[in-house]
């Protein structure tokens, strides 16, 4: 049984992380402030014996070095972070402290207590505005955001740090990751649960520019799958890891899927390009496939299709708890 700090426990990927680990035996301290995310994501995790959870804001150093050092687990994997690019760009001293100052603590941390291995989520948002497709590893980085830019800083900051106290670093770049507890409420979520959020609403998506702009879509189990990997695998080597499909979907695309699973969903409407929107994003997930043996077992209309079948279930159970809505008189 291995020993697993998880950041970010509390947040979409944290949670799914969480109960893959717990599901594999292992043991689990979970640390999230809720910033974005919610102990309703953790219901299955806490009815493990085996998960520890703890409220800390990861930046207060001392306390968050305090909590590594009398856990001593055997690997830290950090996700916890300001998640917004248009946050980020609204406040970048903000997006410092919580996305470089984070990895920082997490460094930190990990040195006092002697972490062997640190997995560390970063983004596909360090290559921006790249080119030769599907991406690798070694592509040109362009960052088009304060977020893009503090994943490439908060991967140098931990290679540099690694090679310095000997222990091993890992950079996962996830692509457009999708799936069950991504909030769609709020503008900023994933295009997958803003357009699946339209489909329980029946209400027509709204694509941002000419549809025509691609993702790499992959699904949260297969990250969490690859989080859960890249803690466990024995030897696994420093290093830098595009996780993603390697498939290219237009949002054109993606929403003709879902207009595909529900006929009645409006035609999309159109809205002027949003500034700094990339015009292509795909990965090639040659690098990491070769480590871990790891292929994508998601399909994007079978992730699709659950997200949808969830959300309805959930919208289902809501007016079910709710009081019938007043009647306008
Ligand atoms: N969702 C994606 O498509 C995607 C793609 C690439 C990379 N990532 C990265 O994966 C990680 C997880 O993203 P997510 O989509 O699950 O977002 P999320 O917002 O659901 O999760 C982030 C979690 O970190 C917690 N958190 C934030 N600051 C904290 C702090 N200072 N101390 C303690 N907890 C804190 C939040 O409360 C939240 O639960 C992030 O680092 C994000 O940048 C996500």
């Amino acid at each position: 049984m291995t020993k697993i700090l998880v950041t970010g426990a509390a947040g979409f990927i944290g949670s799914h992380t969480v109960d893959s680990l717990l599901a594999s035996g292992h043991e689990v301290v979970g640390v999230d402030n809720f910033r974005t995310g919610s102990r309703e994501n953790l219901r299955q995790a806490t009815a493990s014996p085996r998960f520890d959870f703890q409220v800390m804001d990861l930046t207060e150093v001392e306390t968050f070095t305090g909590l590594v050092r009398s856990q001593r687990p055997d690997v830290v994997i950090h996700l916890a972070g300001l998640v917004s690019v248009q946050d980020s760009r609204a406040d970048p001293a903000l997006n410092v402290r919580l996305n470089v100052g984070g990895t920082q603590a997490v460094i930190d941390a990990v040195i006092s207590a002697s972490v062997p291995r640190v997995i560390f989520a970063s983004s596909a948002a360090v290559y921006g505005d790249s080119d030769g497709f599907p991406l690798r590893e070694d592509a040109l980085k362009q960052p088009l955001n304060p977020y893009g830019e503090a994943k490439l800083a908060s991967e140098a900051l931990l290679a540099g740090a690694a090679r310095m106290h000997g222990f091993t670093a890992v950079s996962l770049r996830y692509f457009n990751v999708y799936g069950s507890r991504q909030a769609p409420d709020s503008p900023y979520s994933g295009v997958v649960s803003r357009f699946v959020d339209c489909c329980r609403r029946n209400q027509a998506p709204v694509i941002f520019g000419d549809g025509r702009q691609t993702r790499d879509f992959i699904h949260v189990r297969d990250v969490a799958r690859a989080n859960m990997q890249a803690a466990l695998l024995p030897g696994m080597p420093s290093g830098d890891y595009n996780v993603s499909s390697g498939q290219e979907t237009s949002l054109l695309d993606l929403v003709g899927l879902l207009r595909a699973m529900q006929p009645s969903l409006p035609v999309p409407k159109f809205s002027a390009a949003q500034s700094g929107d990339i015009r292509r994003s795909v990965g090639d997930p040659a690098r990491w496939c070769a480590v871990s043996r790891f292929s994508p077992r998601e399909t994007l209309s079978a992730g699709l299709l659950e997200l949808v079948e969830y959300h309805s279930t959930e919208s289902l159970a809501a007016s079910q708890l709710l009081p019938s809505c007043p009647t306008k008189l």
